[in-house]
Order: C-alpha cells, then structure tokens, then sequence
C-alpha cells in the first residue's frame, strides 16, 4: 500500500527541493556507494558463492540459421565433475526488452542466430563445465539465413508494435516530395550505422537458488522487477515466486534491460538439480548472445527556402531485427521534434535477419539518429551558405512540430549560444581543408542534442528509525549512475538530516516496485518517489509537533518552526515509515518534455596516415534540475564518450556467410580509451522543468550520446572536405580524399 502518490496531471506548483536550507540537491556529491566500490565490497551478481553451488556454461549454436540434428554429450557427461547437461526450449527465450512479452517462441533445435544458447553444461566448477561445454558434438542442418540487411533492404516492412506508442512508427503531413522540388538548397543522402555493442564492464552473471518453491535470482539487471516479471513467465511461475536481487550493476547501456539466457539457464539449472547453480558469460557470450543495437540504412531528406527556412524534414529509417521480435531503432525520434517545418515525413521499417537480437542501447534511436540528422543539418548549412548554429535558430519551432503540443522547457538555443562562446565557435574556419598545424588538418564541427523525458510509476519506502537515521528502499538500481547518491540527497534535502544519516538500498524485487535504470528516467522517477514519501513524512513530524507543516524548517536533524525546536528523533516515536509513488499522468501527453544540449569539437586529421583524434570539446546542456553536478556530469561526459565511440571506432562486425559476431572482445570492438579522449567540458544551463516530476529534473543519461557523434563528422569534413556517412568514420574511409601530400613528403 502507498500512502502517498503524486500524479503528474499538471504542472508542479513548488518543489520542496527548493525550500531547502542547506541543499545537497544540485551540488557536486561524490558517490556514496564509491569506497565499497573502490575496496571491492560492493558485491556483484558473479561475487555469491551459496552453499553447495554449481556453474553452468551456455551451450551455443555453431551455425547462423538451421536446426541442430544431433547433441552427443557422451563423453562430456563422463568427464570428472559433470553433472548434466540440460536443454530446454525455454534457454532460448528472451526478454530482450520491455517488451519481450513477445518474445519468439521456438524448439530448441531451431536455430536463428549465431551464437542461440541450445543447452548449458552444469559441472562442479566452472572450469569443468567449460571443458565439458567445449566436448559436446552438435551436429546441425545449416539452412540460407539473412545476414546481409542492405541486400535485404527490399523485405523492410512496418515494425509490429509501437513500444508503448513511444516511438512514432511513421508520421506525414503536407507534401515532401513537391516541396522538395521546389527548394533554394536540398540535402539527399543516406547514413549507415553498423551493428553496435553496449560492451558495459561487467559481464552477465546470475546466480540462482531454489528454496521453498521460491527462486532468488542474484544477477545484474536494470530494472529488476521487469526481469522477474519475463523469467516469471519464461518459467511458469507467479511473479512472487521469484526475487531478483541487482544492488550493484558494473553498467547496462540497455543490455541488461531484459531477461537474458544466463538468467533462464541458471534458474533451470538449478531447479533441475537441486542445489545453487552459477551461470557467467564469458565476454565472448556477451557479445554473441544478449542483444546489440540493430544497424540502420537511414534517408534523409532536408530543403530549405532562401531563407535558411526549413520545408522539408524526411527521416526513413530501415533497421533489422529477428524475425518475431517488436524492439526497432527508432532513429527518427528526434527528427519528429527537433526542428520546425511543413512538410514532414518519418518511417521506420524493419529487415528481419538471422543476427544477434536487436535492443535498446543508451539513447535508442536518438544516439544514432541524430548522428544522421545533424550531419545533414551540416550539409544544408553548406548548401545555404550559413552558419549552422544560424540554420538551426532559424527552425526552431515555438510548439512540437508535428503534435502542436507546448515543450514543456526548451533551452536548445541556450545550448548553442553558450556552447559557441564556451568553444569559440566564432573564430572557426569556415573552409573545409583550409586549417593546417603541421601535418594535422584541423576541423571544428557541431551539433544540436535531444533526448525525450520520460516518466513512468515509481514507489520508493523512506524509513525514519528511533535514533533519527533515515533509510530508503526501492527496487530501483544503480548501474553505476549515482542513484544510491542521488536518492540519499533528495531524502537528507527534503527531511533536514544530513547525508551520513541516510541508507540507501537498492535492487531488491522485494522492495517497492521502481521504473528501474532505463531511458534515462531513473534518477528523476525514482527520486520523485523518494519526494512523495518524505513529503509524506514531513506532514506526519508536523502532526506529531502539532504545528502546520508549511510553518516547519528541517534542518541539521531538527525540526524547527518559531518557538519550537525538536530533534527529528524525538518526533519519530519507535520510527516512522511511509511508502511514496508517483504516476504519469497529462502531463506526459499535454507537453512534449526533451531534454536539449549542444556539441562543438576540434577534430585532427592526420594528413598523410588519415589518423582521426577528437583534440577539444564543448557541451552544454539543459536538463531540468541537476540532482548532483558531479554524478550528471560523469553521466555527461559518458555520453560523449559513447557518441564519439559511435562516430570513429565502434562496429560489430558479422561475418557475411552466418551472421556471427567476428569482433567479440574488447581488443577487437573499438571503444574508446583514455588516450582516444581530450578534457571534455561540460556544462549544466540553469533550468526547471515544473511539468516533468516534483524534483523539476529531466534525464541526462543518454542526453550527451544524442548528437555527439554528428559533432565529430561535422568536424572531420571541415578537417578535410571528406563527407563520411558510413559509420565509423575510420581512417580508410578519409584517407581517399585528403588534400595531396607529396610523394616526398609520405616518405618522411
Ligand atoms: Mo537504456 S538503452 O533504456 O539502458
């Protein structure tokens, strides 16, 4: 039961955050989870040993599409310490994503990607089950699979379902096709963007254990409740039946949003023999079978008047997926609202293919939508003969472009101005090629950034105990966000104590239901959940002073109004404890809520190797209330990371002939290193956004990835006059058209 709820149908009159006399709310708060984490107590799903453990190791499909014929375990059962090995239709069902509900239902023989768990091997240690998983004979029935998207690009149909009516299938209004015929400047052109890995730090590992018909899953995913709710079903149970428990995740990126094999092996496993059973992916398993972000063949279509007036905005994307499955890259999410104009049209279709599941990765759609957008933004500059800053002031819309609702807050021209100034944007070189140190090309580039604010239910305990200590309990995680921080200094801000006096604990199914880490809502759905419930307890420390609630200060402990002064613990009684949520509501139709940013970098093009180096970078961002400057600025600067990754280095490779993920490690798929990364700026624009939640916060996780990468192209073209739309831009694709160095001189 909650005892208090805030439903979003209006705007929010006054944020108590703001009443609060010593605020940590908005200041630079070191993690409060970081010493466990630094001295290696905070203890990962991998990091449980239950009495009597075993561990599991996946079996997995060695072709790309076909049936396995025959599975001769023979000689790997009577190897030393082997106990089973199980296969069951169930291993390859998958959650994928929030929507997995429909997620594939398919025999255990049927293969449809490279890399299918058919099976895990359980041994008395994990040493073992691997020599033994590595004996098994699988023979198979190979069948023509589709691996090639672009050859395919013909079978693209609508995707099956709108993920919740999130992410606008396809939108039209006036006429795109005649109005591009009669434009001053046309921008045509077709963006790629490669298969891509969430490569988070920490492995999948679950660990789960069977007592008393109930299954403790120990595993790392982001939003817990909604893992248990698919392995619930995958397994034939109710919900209650089993609890998930992720209170520390080494990084989800959105690969560990939904139920993944491991979790199903090893709740079989263990269930099927009685005892405790481990089941960790090696690094290879994570990159062949959890799930990636689809690659994309994106149109783009953009016209402008003489005026530098936008009148045609064309965004079609195609993007592939398993057959049967309704996650798709929405990359036209922000193209619905980022700028104004007429004539509009935005589609994604949907090639079916015989790869890896296609999820959610950081910024879905957006990340690698924008990257196609703002560089044909850049493009249509050129083509006008304008700044781009200036293109972009010029089509910004008064209300969403295609729904006619009000934003909630829009700061983007902000972002650009100060983003300009802090960067130097002014003095740039305007001629592609035209800027030489030595033998680096110089070149700056920019881009705009939006990310949707989104809202959903969330409930959160907040505890007051006898010595006046608060405790917070929520199902929500912390994925190496800051949330345990977070939530701690909106409970210390909002009840008067001080930080110290605040517990955290999260990622518990048995605590109240969150919104989980996903879609960079956590922060604020959770925290508002946290601010329903202290002001709930605000109101019951007023009823037990007596006094009006409005007339009390909290503060250091105390609760304090004009001839009254009581320590908290003295009007707590034997403890106080209130559940909060909070629901969407109007809101979340009435208003379009984005958050916004800008991106300006100097990128440095290596005129005779083609070597690309980010060399300097700007972002401004406006995201409602920043909860803790130091927590949303790592999650910033993440996101550029991430976005530079997308632009220069990061691809997952298939092998043409089966779809098999060649480049499955880190010293294969290119992240970026610390070397590959300049000092990155960031700065947060004042903002409040009264219509996004209690808190006046909107998401930041996934703000810096949007656009980011679209700044460095921008930026290698103005190095180099080289427009690259294959994404990564690597050295090979630049080298062709740089400037001629004398012969001479590439001996040198
Ligand atoms: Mo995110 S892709 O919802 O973790």
């Amino acid at each position: 039961m909650t005892d208090a709820t805030v439903k979003m149908d209006a705007p929010f009159p006054a944020s108590l955050l703001d009443s609060a006399p010593a605020p940590t709310v908005g200041t630079a708060q070191p993690r409060i989870d970081g010493p466990r984490k630094v001295s290696g107590t905070a203890r990962y799903a991998a990091e449980h040993f239950p009495e009597g453990l075993a561990h599991g190791v996946l079996l997995r499909a060695p072709i790309g599409c076909g049936r396995i014929t025959g599975v001769d375990a023979e000689a790997a059962l009577a190897m030393p310490g082997v106990l089973a090995l199980i296969r069951d239709e169930r291993l390859i069902r998958n959650g994928g994503d929030f929507a997995g509900a429909a997620a594939p239902v398919q025999g255990v023989d049927e293969v449809a990607y490279f890399g299918q768990p058919i099976g895990v091997v359980v041994a008395d240690s994990p040493e073992r089950a691997r020599a033994a998983a590595l004996s098994v004979k699988v023979t198979y029935e190979a069948a023509p699979g589709v691996f090639d998207m672009e050859a395919a690009r013909g079978t693209a149909l609508p995707p099956t379902d709108d993920i919740y009516g999130l992410f606008l299938i396809h939108t039209e209004q006036g006429d795109v096709d005649r109005t591009a015929h009669e434009a001053a400047a046309l921008v045509d052109a077709v963006w790629r963007t490669p298969s891509q890995s969430h490569a988070a730090m920490e492995p999948h590992a679950s660990v789960a254990v069977w007592q008393d018909g109930r299954l403790t899953l120990h595993a790392s995913y982001q939003s817990p409740v909604v893992t248990r709710d698919q392995l619930a079903t995958v397994m034939g149970l109710q919900p209650s039946e089993v609890r998930i428990l992720s209170p520390f995740v080494g990084g989800g990126f959105g690969g560990k949003l939904g139920v993944m094999p491991e979790a199903v092996a090893a709740a079989i496993a263990a269930r099927h023999l009685g005892r405790p059973v481990k089941v960790v992916m090696t690094r290879q398993q994570v990159f062949e079978t959890t799930g990636r972000r689809p690659m994309t063949h994106q149109r783009v279509r953009l016209a402008a008047d003489a005026a530098g007036r936008l009148t045609v905005l064309q965004h079609e994307t195609i993007t592939d997926q398993l057959a049967g499955e309704v996650f798709f890259e929405p990359a036209g999410l922000a193209t619905h609202l980022l700028y104004a104009g007429e004539n509009r049209l935005v589609d994604h279709k949907v090639v079916r293919t015989n790869k890896l599941l296609g999820v959610s990765m950081r910024a879905p759609g957006e990340a690698i939508g924008q990257l196609a957008l703002e560089c044909a933004m850049d493009e249509l500059a050129e083509a006008l003969d304008l700044d781009p800053i200036e293109l972009r002031l010029r089509n910004e819309p008064e209300r969403h472009p295609e729904l006619g609702i009000p934003f909630s807050s829009r700061a983007l021209v902000d972002c650009l101005r100060h983003g300009a100034d802090r960067f130097g944007w002014a003095s740039r070189n305007r001629v592609p090629g035209g800027l030489r140190d030595g033998e680096w090309l110089v070149g700056h580039g920019m881009a705009a950034a939006a990310r949707g604010n989104l809202f959903g239910p969330s409930r959160a305990r907040v505890r007051i105990d006898a010595g006046g200590r608060v405790m917070v309990e929520t199902e929500m995680t912390d994925i190496g966000t800051g949330t345990y921080t977070v939530l701690a200094q909106i409970a210390a801000d909002l009840l008067g104590v001080p930080l110290a006096r605040v517990e955290v604990r999260l990622g518990d199914t048995d605590d109240p239901a969150s919104a989980g880490s996903g879609g960079s809502w956590g922060a604020a759905t959770s925290g508002s959940a946290v601010y329903a419930a202290c002001a709930e307890l605000r109101a019951r420390l007023a009823a037990a002073a007596g006094l009006p609630a409005d007339t009390l200060t909290f503060a250091d402990g105390m609760v304090t109004a004009s001839g009254f002064r009581r320590p908290i613990a003295e009007l707590v009684g034997d403890g106080l404890s209130v559940e909060g949520s909070v629901q969407p509501g109007e809101s979340n139709s009435r208003f379009n809520q984005t958050s916004y940013g800008a991106h300006f970098c100097e990128v440095r093009v290596h005129a005779v190797t083609g070597e690309l180096r980010v060399a300097r970078w700007n972002s401004v961002f406006a995201a409602g209330r920043i909860l803790n400057r130091q927590t949303a600025t790592s999650q910033a600067i993440g996101g550029v990371v991430f976005g530079i990754g997308g632009a220069l280095t990061e691809e997952l490779v298939h092998d043409p002939r089966s779809g098999k993920v060649v480049n499955r490690d880190l010293g294969e798929y290119h992240v970026p290193v610390h070397a590959d990364i300049p000092p990155i700026d960031v700065h947060f624009l004042e903002e409040r956004d009264p219509v996004a939640n209690p808190l006046l916060a909107k998401g930041v996780g996934e703000l810096g990835v949007c656009g980011s990468g679209a700044a460095v192209a921008n930026a290698v073209y103005n190095a180099t006059g080289v427009r690259v739309r294959d994404f990564p831009i690597t050295l090979d694709k630049v080298l062709a058209g740089l400037p001629p160095v004398s012969a001479a001189r590439r001996r040198a």
